[in-house]
């Protein structure tokens, strides 16, 4: 069908029954019941995904963006409609968002697919919902644009800035060592989320808000605006206009979402010392556009760019002080030598061209300058070896450094459950120079891949003043939290990978200077291990969770399901020059 033919608003996807004059004839009478009138229903038809839940705190300011944006639409000449999807809370799903995420992704695409939207403004926040609804578009291609709902405010507990959830697992660890008592946990409590939106450290959600601002999918200043600052509801009334134009002259997200602008989004990831779920959801991004995310390419690239920006975990500052200082733009302005500036933005101007029309703003020093930076190269790195033949993920700039280089004696835990009734047992085998390790807490084992990988430092170690170990596993972590934490381990214990033989007592060797994991035991050893393992059994009959466990993906392909995934074509990062 010609572009001058193709259905638009009221027209596009109408129901089947035959006779597609009736099918518009019974699609009009129905919405007519809603109060809307013929001219509202020729106009440009906007799609708002609407995720509020009650179950669902980072996503609290979702009614007023709609309201926003609503109201830019109609300043445009368009007509709003709001339409629910799933929301997915971190502390709210089980057993893990992770296990929902791809849920979320069927669900927004085949919503935004089955009904007339012209284009569709994406609303998300919480870790997983971006990702989700980035893998929609991708697989759709119809113009959108991404509003995070933005991070919340600092609490504030004896003078000091309190921050979801990197102050939530220091304060739990002070608690647990007996450093706190019952009630000053239960006041930190009390202060950690102090206003909607979403962790204002920069975990997950602040690590894909900026890199999706970066990869052309939000407009400018998207990331980083407080969830409840006036500013928020006027960018998303901004939003609201533009995505009008992009339904008159569409711009969709392949023109937009390319290997470049992905590496743009992964540069920024290595600057900012971001989370590691995003590496997971940008390969699941990514694959949904036919590309390869080569983790090894990735950590090459991590070599060269230099972590800027101050926050929590790794640094000292919160989302408000970025926001302070410039945002986004004032990290680029740093990183411009490395960026692919040409890349088209839903702005409809290129990412160069948005960076040099920024306003410079310096007030806390948050982002450094690339010759004064936090750290010398990328905070990620990508680890292989024997006991992770397809890759391991370490968040490096978050790790005590003195742990970089380690030998040690395997402490084993089979399951979550093994490690949640044994893991402060007095009478656990376990010193500081020692190696957890967790098995079964990979997409498959837990099922979910839950953000595990931050095992608890063993109780009576964590009296005695410990404050970090070498903890490996296939699990994930939550970006706001820290230490020397080696993840992602591929394939997945639970999968058949060499993590599966790991027994108390074997000695493994971390080397990240090297990009290194290392079991210490022969590769014969490792196969008569490997044949002796019980045949797994699939023991769930029906439902979503058979469909999960028969289909999800490893880590380094995402995660995705099997049959969502398209022929993987072309690779990203592309580093600039080449
Ligand atoms: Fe929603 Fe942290 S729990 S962003």
């Amino acid at each position: 069908m010609s572009e001058q033919n193709t259905p638009k608003g009221m027209k596009k996807g109408l129901t089947s029954y035959g006779d597609l004059d009736f099918s518009l004839f019974l699609r009009k009478a129905f919405i007519k019941a809603m109060g809307y009138g013929d001219q509202a229903l020729d106009r440009p038809i906007i799609g708002i995904t609407n995720t509020f839940s009650d179950f669902n705190p980072c996503h609290g300011n979702v009614p007023q963006i709609i309201r926003a944006v609503e109201r830019g639409v109609m300043q445009a000449g368009g007509m709003p409609m709001s339409f629910p999807t799933i929301s997915v809370h971190e502390s709210f799903s089980y057993p893990t968002s992770m296990y929902l995420r791809n849920l979320m992704a069927i669900d927004t695409e085949e919503m935004m697919r089955a009904q007339p939207m012209d284009a569709v403004v994406l609303i998300g926040g919480c870790d997983k919902t971006i990702p989700a609804q980035l893998m929609a578009a991708a697989a759709l291609d119809m113009p959108v644009i991404v509003i995070p709902t933005g991070p919340m405010l600092t609490g504030e507990h004896k003078g000091e800035r309190l921050g979801a959830c990197t102050d939530c697992r220091r304060f739990w660890g002070k608690f647990r060592a007996g450093e706190i008592d019952q009630q000053e946990i239960n006041d930190v409590n009390e202060k950690l989320a102090p206003t909607t939106g979403t962790c204002m450290v920069m975990g997950t959600a602040s690590t894909i808000a900026l890199m999706v601002e970066a990869m052309g999918m939000s407009l400018p200043g998207a990331a980083a605006i407080p969830a409840v600052y006036a500013e928020r509801l006027r960018h998303s009334e901004d939003v609201g206009r533009r995505i009008v134009e992009l339904a008159r002259q569409p711009i969709t997200p392949k023109e937009i979402m390319t290997p470049e602008s992905i590496t743009n989004a992964l540069i920024v990831l290595h600057a900012i010392g971001g989370s590691t779920n995003a590496i997971i959801h940008f390969t699941a991004i990514a694959a949904k556009l036919g590309i390869r995310l080569d983790l090894q390419k990735f950590d090459e690239l991590g070599k060269k760019i230099p972590v800027l920006v101050d926050l929590k975990p790794s640094g000292d500052f919160y989302m408000e002080h970025l926001y302070e200082d410039g945002g986004l733009m004032a990290i680029l302005q740093e990183l411009k030598p490395f960026l692919h500036l040409d890349c088209l933005t839903v702005s409809g101007k290129t990412l160069g061209q948005e960076i040099n029309a920024a306003p410079v703003k310096a007030v806390h020093q948050v982002v450094r300058s690339a010759k004064n930076p936090i750290y010398p190269v990328g905070g990620l790195a990508y680890l292989s070896g024997n006991l992770a033949p397809r890759g391991a993920v370490i968040k490096h700039a978050s790790a005590t450094k003195s742990l970089l280089q380690h030998r040690g004696r395997a402490v084993v835990f089979e399951s979550l459950e093994d490690l949640t009734i044994r893991i402060d047992d007095p009478h656990l085998d376990v010193t500081a120079d020692d190696v957890l390790v967790l098995k079964n807490a990979g997409p498959k084992g837990a099922p979910g891949m839950p953000e595990a990988g931050y095992l608890p430092i063993p109780k009576k170690l964590a009296q005695a003043g410990v404050k970090d170990m070498v903890r490996i596993s296939d699990a994930r972590m939550s970006g706001t939290a820290f230490g020397t934490i080696v993840l992602h381990i591929t394939p997945e214990a639970a999968d058949g990978g060499p993590l599966a033989i790991v027994q108390n007592g074997d000695w493994i060797v971390l080397d990240v200077e090297k990009r290194r994991i290392h079991l210490e035991v022969s590769d014969a050893e490792i196969q008569t291990r490997l044949q002796q393992l019980p045949k797994s059994v699939q023991t769930v009959k029906s439902g979503y969770r058979k469909l999960y466990l028969q289909t999800v993906t490893q880590a380094d392909l995402g995660c995705d399901f099997d049959f969502m995934m398209p022929e993987l074509t072309r690779v990203a990062p592309i580093p600039f020059g080449d």
